[in-house]
């Protein structure tokens, strides 16, 4: 079997703040690094590409973005989500697990639904199904989806407002929670009564996709900060509970001109291990899970943006990771 791959775009940060982000819909997770630790760079390897001037310095009267002039789910989408990458990662693993490509594709906590938007680029085939309790980031991204899809594209998208617990939908054959989302699941019950469901909206073959992160710096109640193009993004862990596990993010930005969005997104989860993960979607009925670890760059010490099926993995101040369950 091929190795499978997913090459992340590398963020740019500056000598001492190397910042692992992740974003979710609501909220996001960020996890950062110091440059001595794997984890740092990339880490949340599922860090952004760093924008452009064009799409990020626009607005102000002076051309840069102001609080009083941005959009978080914008700020957010542009800070912590690779969805072209995400989605070609998917379909890899899919493959190298079924032996076909995917076409239908659940994109539960779906947010603005951008992961799902890429989902019906990636081809003409493709059918996503984004599902989320909040009608108003729906919204926002039905706006944006509609501006940015061709309009065959734009009618294999099908959102639904509902909760990832009971909306049923048709069979897929992918079922993705990113960006942390069922982290909001704090105790075991509850996560194996998602973990339970999710399986049970997969064909025969079907494979549940999730992301998780991790780290001694995840326990560590911190600000880091990563500079992006206009903006600067900031992952705050306000407060871990080492008896519950449960850990409070908050995401601000910042701007040239001093302003602020303060907690523009706020995470109440709890933060599970992977072991924990893999021994509930055992119990969940899945066949078997495979972890995805990232690579170290050697040259930065740093995350390298490519994920490989481990069991094994680094002790590092940051780290995500991606998780396969198969049906
Ligand atoms: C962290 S965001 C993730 C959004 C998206 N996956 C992303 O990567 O940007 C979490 C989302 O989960 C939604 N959510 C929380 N609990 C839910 C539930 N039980 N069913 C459906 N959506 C839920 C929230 O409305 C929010 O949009």
């Amino acid at each position: 079997m091929s190795v499978i791959e997913m090459n992340r775009p590398r963020v740019k940060n500056s000598a001492n703040t190397l910042s692992r982000a992740k974003a979710l819909g609501k909220g996001a997770a960020n996890l950062a690094a110091k440059t001595s630790a794997k984890a740092s760079v990339n880490a949340l390897a599922k860090l952004k590409k760093k924008p452009t001037a064009k799409s990020s310095r626009k607005n102000g009267k002076n051309g840069w973005r102001t609080a009083a002039t941005s959009d978080h789910h914008e700020l957010y989408e542009l800070s912590v989500q690779t969805p072209k990458e995400e989605v070609e990662f998917i379909d890899k693993v899919f493959k190298s697990i079924t032996n076909r490509l995917p076409a239908t594709f659940r994109e539960d906590f779906c947010g603005t639904h951008i992961l799902s938007s890429a989902w019906v680029i990636r081809r003409p085939t493709n059918h996503a199904y984004g599902v989320d309790l909040d009608p108003s980031v729906l919204a926002w991204g039905a706006a944006r989806r509609k501006q940015q899809l061709s309009p065959s594209a734009h009618k294999r998208l099908h959102t639904v407002q509902g909760n990832v617990l009971s909306h049923k939908g048709d069979l897929v054959d992918v079922v993705a929670a990113f960006n942390f989302s069922y982290y909001i699941f704090k105790k075991r019950a509850e996560l194996l009564r998602y973990f339970k469901f999710a399986r049970t909206r997969l064909k025969k073959d079907g494979v549940f996709f999730l992301d998780c992160y991790g780290g001694y710096e995840s326990f560590s109640e911190q600000n880091e900060e990563r500079n992006l193009d206009g903006f600067t993004y900031i992952w705050d862990t306000a407060k871990y509970n080492p008896i519950s596990g449960e850990v409070l993010n908050h995401i601000h930005f910042k701007f040239p001109d001093g302003t602020q969005i303060r907690k523009a997104f706020t995470y109440d989860w709890r933060l599970w291990t992977i072991a924990e993960l893999q021994e509930l979607l055992a119990d969940a009925g899945f066949k078997r899970s495979t972890v995805y670890w990232e690579g170290t760059d050697h040259a930065t010490g740093g995350g390298n943006g490519i994920f490989r099926k481990a069991t094994q993995g680094e002790a590092c101040a940051g780290w995500i990771a991606y998780i396969a369950a198969e049906k």
